[in-house]
C-alpha cells in the first residue's frame, strides 16, 4: 500500500543539515515521516531548520557539531542515536569546495581545508553511523560526491581529489558491510543551486548552465529525492553505487553547446 510518509519510524540524520542539499535532504526525509537528527557546524542555521520542521510537525534533535573533529562527530553521532533510539538513515553531505584554481597556483597547505571536511569528516561520519546502524540490525548511508568524484576540471583539481576519495570509501564501506545489511551509496551531484555554487563561480551559478546538456542549474530538492530513493527500501539491492544527478554531465564526452 503507498503511503505519503513511507519513512514513518525510521531514525535519520544528515550532516550540513542547515543548507543547500543537506538541508533538502532533511526536509524530504521530515516531510516522508523520518524523525530526523540534523548535524552542521551552523547552530544558528539549524535552530532555523528545526524551527521550520517543528512548525509542520516534525520530530526533530538538532547538534551543532563540526564533522572533521573526531570527537565532537563521535559525540554527535551517538547522542542523535540514542535521542531517537536507533540509526537506520544517514546522510552525509557537509562539505565545502576549498581553494579552487590551477595546482600550480595554490598554497602548499590548501588541501588541508577540504581533506578535512570532506574526506576526514566523511570517513568519521560513517565509522560512528555504521556502528549505530549494526546496533539497530542494519540502515542506509548516502554520502555527498560529485561529478567531480568522477571526472576532473580545471581549477577543482583539490575538491574533485576530495570526491575521488569519498567515492572510493563509499564502495569500501559498502562491501565491507554489505552483508551486516548496511548499504552504503552516494549521489554524484552535477552543478547545484546552492551556496556552495554560487560561491564557487565567484557569485554567477547560472554562467556553467552553458556545460550543462539540460541547460539548467539542479535544484537541492532533486538531489535529496535520489538520495532518499537510494535510502530507501526501494533501493534494496544497490549498494556501492554512485548515482549521477547532474544534467547528462557525467555522459558527456565534451562540452558541445548548440
Ligand atoms: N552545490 C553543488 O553544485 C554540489 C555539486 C556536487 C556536490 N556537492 C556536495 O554536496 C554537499 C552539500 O553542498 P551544498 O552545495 O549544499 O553546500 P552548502 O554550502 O550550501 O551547504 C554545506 C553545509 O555543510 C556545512 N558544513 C561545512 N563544513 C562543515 C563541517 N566541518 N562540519 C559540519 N558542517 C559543515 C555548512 O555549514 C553548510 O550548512 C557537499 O558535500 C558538496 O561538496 C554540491
Amino acid at each position: 500500500m503507498q503511503t505519503d510518509k513511507p519513512l514513518s519510524g525510521q531514525a535519520a540524520m544528515v550532516t550540513g543539515a542547515a543548507s543547500g542539499i543537506g538541508r533538502a535532504c532533511a526536509l524530504l526525509l521530515a516531510q516522508r515521516g523520518a524523525t530526523v537528527g540534523l548535524v552542521d557546524r551552523d547552530a544558528d542555521g539549524l535552530e532555523i531548520l528545526e524551527s521550520e520542521l517543528r512548525a509542520n510537525g516534525a520530530l526533530t534533535v538538532i547538534r551543532p557539531a563540526d564533522v572533521s573533529n573526531p570527537e565532537a562527530i563521535a559525540d554527535a553521532v551517538s547522542e542523535l542515536a540514542q535521542a531517537l533510539t536507533g540509526l537506520e538513515i544517514a546522510i552525509n553531505a557537509a562539505g565545502i569546495e576549498g581553494s579552487l584554481g590551477p595546482l600550480a597556483e595554490l598554497e602548499d597547505d590548501a588541501l588541508e581545508a577540504p581533506f578535512a571536511v570532506n574526506v576526514r569528516g566523511v570517513f568519521l561520519a560513517m565509522k560512528h553511523e555504521i556502528r549505530a546502524m549494526r546496533k539497530s540490525g542494519g540502515g542506509a548511508i548516502v554520502n555527498m560526491c560529485s561529478i567531480y568524484g568522477v571526472n576532473g576540471q580545471p581549477r577543482f583539481g583539490l575538491y574533485a581529489a576530495t570526491k575521488h576519495a569519498v567515492a572510493g570509501l563509499t564502495k569500501t564501506a559498502a562491501l565491507e558491510n554489505a552483508a551486516a545489511g548496511v548499504r552504503i551509496n552516494a549521489v554524484a551531484p552535477g552543478p547545484i543551486a546552492t551556496p556552495l555554487l554560487e560561491r564557487a563561480t565567484g557569485g554567477d551559478p547560472e554562467r556553467v548552465v552553458r556545460n550543462i546538456p539540460m541547460r539548467r542549474l539542479g535544484q537541492p530538492e532533486e538531489v535529496a529525492r535520489a538520495a532518499l530513493w537510494l535510502a530507501s527500501s526501494e533501493a534494496g539491492f544497490v549498494t556501492g553505487h554512485l548515482l549521477s544527478v547532474d544534467g547528462g554531465m557525467i555522459a558527456q564526452a565534451a562540452n558541445t553547446p548548440d
